[in-house]
This record gives structure tokens, sequence and C-alpha cells, in this order.
């Protein structure tokens, strides 16, 4: 026998609900080198709506010659219709350009993404860290003019594959710089998974002091060192209700190599399952989706949940 679902013990230290903000369709595939092609890429995120999903990050409008996964963009929202816009549709727009293609595109929701150190805004930005605010500043006035929802994510918030560590201070001030932008949200990137739970609950203290609460971030842990799902969980008691997470545990930064998949959102709703967390995903449709996504991608998932459900009978 196997077990398909967990046995529910109520966890009262932590939220009632979470929001997951599923990033498998953006920082999932961004990192394939294959293309997939945008009539799978629309099926993938109908279908992770189809499970419960009610935020999911779908495309983004960067330079197509950064990231040619992703060139398709405008062709995946026309084939969503509806389903791929809205407040809870948000796609990546780091420069005005960008911004011209999503507004033509319709979105309703976009995310720009800083960095808290100088190495990863070049490598990824091609930009200083304050040049790259200043790229944000006329993206995020245009999409508030148009009434968009927009977050902000803040990458290497942990620490730095060429810097190493990334003192408190200069996440905190990068957060500031960004959140006064005019941003909705706040995204805390882990991005190549090395954070450990008191340096987590330092930083969301940090930001909470400078007036950032818990109630406007969401976490967003890589788990290359399989520190992602004990991470949120710090998170989730300290008091975030937000959690991005990846469908089968997909992802990565082309720009950072070390950076490997995120925290799979079928761990994170197993553990929520358990601990009597709602999520409103469906484990069993979650699951056959990242199955059918797998064959896309011609290898195995590496979340630990897939692995155990998609092989047990
Ligand atoms: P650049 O090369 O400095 O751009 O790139 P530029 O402004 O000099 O423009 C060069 C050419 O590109 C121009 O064309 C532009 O029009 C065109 P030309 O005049 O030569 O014909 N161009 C564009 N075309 C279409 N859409 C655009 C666009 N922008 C310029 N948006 C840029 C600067 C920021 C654009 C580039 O560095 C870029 O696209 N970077 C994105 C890299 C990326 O997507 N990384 C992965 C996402 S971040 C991530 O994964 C971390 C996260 O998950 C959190 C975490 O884990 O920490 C979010
Ligand atoms: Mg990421």
């Amino acid at each position: 026998m196997s077990m398909r679902t967990p046995q529910v013990e109520k966890d009262s230290t932590l939220p009632a609900e979470i929001t997951i903000y599923e990033v498998g369709a953006r920082d999932g595939l961004q990192n394939e080198k294959a293309v997939v092609p945008a009539d799978v890429k629309a099926q993938f995120i109908r279908q992770l709506a189809a499970a419960g999903l009610g935020t999911i990050e779908t495309t983004s409008f960067v330079n197509p010659q950064w990231v040619p996964q992703l060139a398709d963009a405008a062709e995946v929202l026309e084939l969503l219709g509806d389903e791929g816009r809205g407040p809870r549709r948000p796609v990546l727009v780091p420069n005005e350009r960008g911004m011209d293609r999503a507004l033509e595109a319709g979105v309703g929701a976009i995310a720009i993404f800083g960095s808290a150190t100088e190495t990863f805004a070049r490598k990824n930005l091609n930009r200083t860290v304050d040049e790259s605010i200043e790229m944000f500043r006329p993206v995020v006035a245009r999409a508030r003019e148009a009434g968009m929802w927009v977050r902000a994510y803040v990458s290497m918030c942990f620490g730095d594959p060429w810097e190493g560590p990334v003192p408190v201070e200069q996440v905190v001030d990068v957060s500031q710089r960004l959140m006064d932008l005019g941003c909705d949200q706040l995204s805390l990137g882990d991005t190549i998974g090395v954070a450990t739970s008191g340096h987590v609950n330092r930083l969301l203290d940090a930001l909470g002091d400078k007036g950032i609460g818990d109630e406007v971030i969401g976490v967003h842990f890589h788990d290359t060192y399989g520190q992602a799902l004990s991470n949120t969980l710090v998170a989730l008691r300290h008091g975030v209700t937000v959690v991005d997470s990846s469908t089968g545990g997909l992802g990565g930064c082309p720009y950072a190599k070390s950076a490997t998949g995120n925290l799979a959102t079928e761990d994170l709703v197993w553990a929520m399952e358990g601990a009597g967390v709602r999520t409103g995903v469906d484990l069993e449709k979650l699951l056959s989706t990242s199955l059918w996504m797998t064959q896309h991608l011609g290898r195995p998932s590496p979340s630990a949940v897939v692995r155990a459900l998609g092989t047990a009978s």
C-alpha cells in the first residue's frame, strides 16, 4: 500500500491558508534548453489553473536573445486568451521595451526583478543595481497608470555565487528602493538555494523594521541545497502567506549557473495538506500535469513527492 495523501494533523503554528504563486511556466521553463512549443506551454498553464492554482506567472517579456525559451511570450498569451490575463497572471518585465510588449498583449500584472548584488545585476540585467532601478522606474509608473498589479523580485537575498555572503542591510536597501517605485509585493529570491532558518527570520525581521511587513512579502526559495521547504515553513511561521513554487520542481536561472529548481509545488502542497493549511490545489491533478510535462522535457521531475507518487502503486 502507498499513501497518496498525508495524514492530516493540524499545525497551529502555520497560517490557516496560503497563496501559492506558481512559477513553473516562467522560472521552470526559462532554463530549459530545448524549446517547448507555445501550445504545450499554454496547455501547461491551463492545467495548472485547473489543478487549483490561482496565481500563475505565465512568461517573460525580456530580451528574447537573453532567454530564447520565452521568446514566444505573446503567442502563449494569445493562445490562452482570457485565461492568461488579469491580475493573477503576472509576467516578467525588465524595461520599457518589455512593457510595450506586455501592454500590447493585454497583461494585467507584471513583475520587475532586481538584484541585491552588483555582480548578478550585471549578469542578469546588463546594468548596475542603480541603473536597473532607473530602468524599472518608468516600467512601474506605466504599469500603475494602466491599473496593473506589480510585484518586485529581489534576487541573491541569501548569498551570491560570485560575491559570497550578502549583508542583510544591502538586501533591505535594494528591497526598499524597489518597493518605493510603487510595487504591491516583494518576493525574496534565494536564487541559488543557500538560505537557512535563522537567516530567513533575520531578513524578515529587518524588512519589518523598515516597514516592509510579512503581508506584502512572498518567499522564493530554490532547492539547490535541499533547504527550500524548511525555509518556507520558517517564513510561514514568521507571518508570510505567499509562497513561490514551481510544479515538478523545475527551474533555475540561465544567468546563475549554480541555481537549480524552485521549491516543488507538489512538495509544498503535501506539507500544507498534512498540516491542515488550505492551498486550493488538487494534488492528484497537479501530479498528472507534472508527469505530462516531464514527458515533454524528457527527464524525471526533481520533486520528491512527484517521484514518490508518480511511481507508487
Ligand atoms: P540589453 O542587451 O542591455 O538591452 O539587455 P538593450 O536595452 O541594450 O537592448 C538591446 C536590444 O534588445 C535592442 O534591440 C532592444 O530593443 C532589444 P536593437 O535595438 O538592438 O534591435 N530588447 C528587447 N526586445 C524585446 N523585449 C525586451 C527587450 N529589451 C531589449 N524586453 C535586458 C537588458 C534587461 C533587456 C536583458 O538583460 C534581459 O532581458 N535580461 C533578462 C534576463 C532574464 O530573463 N533572467 C531570468 C529571469 S530573473 C530570475 O530568474 C530570478 C527570479 O526567479 C528570482 C530569483 O530566483 O532570485 C525572478
Ligand atoms: Mg527564481
